[in-house]
C-alpha cells in the first residue's frame, strides 16, 4: 500500500542540513506507485522533447550502466512478479512490462544507453557516481524529474562542486564528511535519505532549463489557491554500491502531496508549520519558498 513519504523525523522541530542518510532496512532500489502510468508517460514525453536534458553518459560508463540496468531489472522481476518478468538470454535479457504491455530486449553493447532504456520503466531518476582519486563524479545519469537542477550542466562534475549552490553545505566541511561517508559505501549495504521542499504547482519535470516556465508559479499563489496549489515535494533517495564496477547507483523518487491533503493529518501539518517557522532564510530562499511562504503559514495556522 502506498503512503506519502513524510520527510521529517519524529519530534523534529528544526531543520538544518546534516547527513540524514540511514541504512536501508528493506534494501530496495525502485518503487512502483499508483502514479506509475501517468509518470511513465510524462517521463517518456520529456525525454522525447529534450533528450539532452534527460540523459548524459561519458564514454567510460558503459559497463556500469549495464550493471545498473541488470540490478534494476532483477529487482523489478523479483519484487513485482505480476508486473515485470525478466528472461535471460545469452547476451542480455528480455523484460516484459505488463503494466505498459511492452516486451523489451536488452542486449549487451546493442543497447547503447542501457541506463536510459531501463529508466523508461521506473519512476525514479537514476544517477551513477564514479569513484576516482578519492572523489565522486557524476559521469552518467537519467534525470527527468529534477528539483531545479541541470544534468547537462552537472555532467562529469565532482560531488563537492555539485553541492556548491546549497547554502551552508560547506560549513564544518559537511560536504567533505558526506562524501567520505559515500566513498565507504559497501555492496549489499544500501542507504537512503529524503530531501524535501515546497513547490507551487504540481510539475515533476522542473529542470533548471525550464525555470522561466514553472518558476513564475511561485508568484501566483493566493490565499484561496494555496491549499490545493502548493505541494510538499519529497525526494526519496537511495544509495547502492554496485559490486562489479564499484559505481554508486543513486536513485531519486519524487513524490508530491498538496498542503490540503497533508493537512488532513494535524500532527504532520503542525510539524511542517514548526519547521517552516525555524527554517534559516538562506535555505528558504534556496528552496524557492519565500514568495509564497506567508500564504502557507496563514493556511497552516487556519488548519491548526
Ligand atoms: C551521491 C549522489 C548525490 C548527488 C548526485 C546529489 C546531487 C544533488 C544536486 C544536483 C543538488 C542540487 C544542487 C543545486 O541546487 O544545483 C543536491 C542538493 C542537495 N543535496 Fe545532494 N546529491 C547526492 C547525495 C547527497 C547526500 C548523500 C546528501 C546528504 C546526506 C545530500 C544532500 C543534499 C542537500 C541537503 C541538498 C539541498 C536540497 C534542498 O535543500 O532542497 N546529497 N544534491
Amino acid at each position: 500500500m502506498y503512503s506519502f513519504p513524510f520527510p521529517f523525523e519524529e519530534g523534529q522541530s528544526h531543520y538544518f542540513y546534516k547527513n540524514n542518510a540511514v541504512q536501508m532496512k528493506n534494501r530496495t532500489t525502485v518503487q512502483i506507485t499508483p502514479n506509475y502510468l501517468k509518470e511513465m508517460k510524462l517521463k517518456r514525453d520529456t525525454i522525447i522533447k529534450n533528450p539532452e536534458r534527460c540523459f548524459v553518459a561519458l564514454d567510460h560508463t558503459y559497463e556500469a550502466q549495464w550493471e545498473a540496468t541488470l540490478y534494476i531489472a532483477k529487482e523489478l522481476a523479483l519484487r513485482y512478479p505480476d508486473t515485470f518478468t525478466m528472461t535471460s538470454r545469452k547476451y542480455g535479457f528480455t523484460l516484459n512490462n505488463h503494466l505498459l504491455k511492452e516486451e523489451v530486449r536488452f542486449d549487451y553493447k546493442v543497447n547503447k544507453e542501457p541506463l536510459n532504456d531501463i529508466g523508461k520503466h521506473v519512476q525514479e531518476d537514476l544517477i551513477l557516481m564514479f569513484q576516482r582519486e578519492g572523489q565522486l563524479f557524476l559521469d552518467a545519469g537519467q534525470l527527468c524529474f529534477p528539483s531545479n537542477w541541470s544534468l547537462a550542466f552537472n555532467k562529469g562534475m565532482a560531488f563537492m562542486d555539485i553541492h556548491r549552490p546549497v547554502p551552508g553545505f560547506q560549513e564544518g566541511q559537511l560536504d567533505r564528511r558526506i562524501e567520505r561517508f559515500l566513498l565507504h559505501l559497501c555492496p549489499g549495504d544500501p542507504f537512503e535519505r529524503s530531501n524535501w521542499s515546497l513547490m507551487a504547482g504540481e510539475t515533476l519535470n522542473t529542470h533548471l532549463e525550464t525555470f522561466p516556465e514553472w518558476g513564475k508559479k511561485r508568484y501566483s499563489v493566493t490565499e484561496d489557491t494555496v491549499g490545493n496549489y502548493v505541494h510538499v515535494r519529497v525526494e526519496v533517495q537511495k544509495l547502492h554500491r554496485l559490486p562489479k564496477t564499484y559505481t554508486i547507483l543513486f536513485t531519486i523518487h519524487t513524490h508530491l502531496l498538496s498542503l490540503k491533503e497533508l493537512s488532513k493529518d494535524l500532527n504532520k501539518a503542525n510539524q511542517l508549520y514548526t519547521i517552516l517557522l525555524s527554517l534559516p532564510k538562506p535555505i528558504e530562499e534556496y528552496k524557492g519558498i519565500t514568495p509564497y511562504k506567508s500564504h502557507v503559514m496563514n493556511y497552516l495556522e487556519g488548519v491548526l
